[in-house]
């Protein structure tokens, strides 16, 4: 068998044209979407995350803030700008960018951001919400994950899904997305027992865990949807995700590639939650 490709980014670049009016719908009624994002210190890799979601925006034509930061700011200072975000009218999502120092507590600056302008989804408030199922703003990347799995066309009711990662930001919400549409989840981690037989099971397998290749095609069930949710860099720079895309497209029936695959649908997400949290 040869795996359908799902394309991520192809599938971001719909949704992007879709958010376009309708960011275009609100700016006639007066509101101008807006995404404040905070960046602390000079992390490379932040850095280029930043500049892509402010590209993104502009894109649709959200307004996005900038507020950077040297990583010398201390934490009260950071809680207060979080403060200001959350009471400045023309800001409708606010993202920290995570890693933030280590004398600065995340947790407690994700719990400062107002729960309904919480872009990423991470506030306690909002994955509590996730889990007794009320309204809430989704974690971007499990988000985009059922949007692939959606596009592969498989009813998940009644199947085995499988994540492998139990991460909060993506492991913990996927398994809940999932069991929120009736799958029948099991969570795998780096001290489960004879992964691979898990894995085996999965009609729906999502891998999140962030090792290189990992995910073997002797670890997948014939035709099964496989979402790599993994960004690993190699040697000379090359990325590739946590599943050995060649040897498990013979064996799934849809696959995601990496890149193209999750990367582009998380940063739609996002976009999304902004635009949701505008319109209301
Ligand atoms: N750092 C790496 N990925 C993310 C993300 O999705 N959101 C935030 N806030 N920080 C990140």
């Amino acid at each position: 068998m040869s795996a359908v490709v799902l394309n991520g980014k192809d599938l971001a670049d719909r949704m992007k044209e879709e958010m376009k009016s309708r960011v275009e719908a609100l700016k006639k009624k007066g509101v101008n979407p807006g995404l404040a994002v905070v960046l602390v210190g000079d992390n490379p890799a932040s850095q280029i995350y930043v500049r892509m979601k402010k590209k993104d925006c502009e894109e649709v034509g959200i307004i996005s803030y900038e507020y950077l930061r040297d990583k010398t700011i201390s934490e009260n200072e950071l809680l207060e700008l979080v403060q200001e975000l959350n009471d400045d009218d023309r800001i409708h999502g606010i993202l920290v960018q995570l890693p933030l120092p280590e004398h600065i507590s995340e947790l407690k600056i994700l719990e400062k951001i107002d729960p309904d302008k919480d872009a990423d989804g991470f506030n306690p408030i909002n994955m509590g919400r996730l889990l007794t199922g009320a309204d809430s703003m989704l974690p971007c990347t499990p988000a985009g994950v059922m949007e692939l799995i959606k596009l592969a066309g498989v009813e998940i009711k009644g199947r085995n899904c499988v994540v492998v990662g139990r991460s909060n930001i993506v492991g913990k919400p996927a398994a809940v997305l999932l069991l929120r549409e009736h799958g029948t989840v099991t969570i795998c981690h780096s001290r489960t027992a004879d992964l691979g037989e898990v894995t085996k099971r999965a009609d729906i397998l999502v891998a999140a865990v962030g090792r290189a290749n990992m995910i073997t095609a002797d670890m997948v069930k014939p035709g099964a949807v496989v979402i790599d949710v993994g960004m690993n860099r190699l040697e000379g720079n090359k990325v590739v995700g946590d599943v050995d895309y060649d040897g498990v497209a013979e064996v799934a029936s849809a696959i995601t590639p990496v890149p193209r695959g999750v990367g582009p649908m998380t940063r739609a997400m996002l976009l999304m939650n902004t635009l949701k949290a505008a319109e209301r």
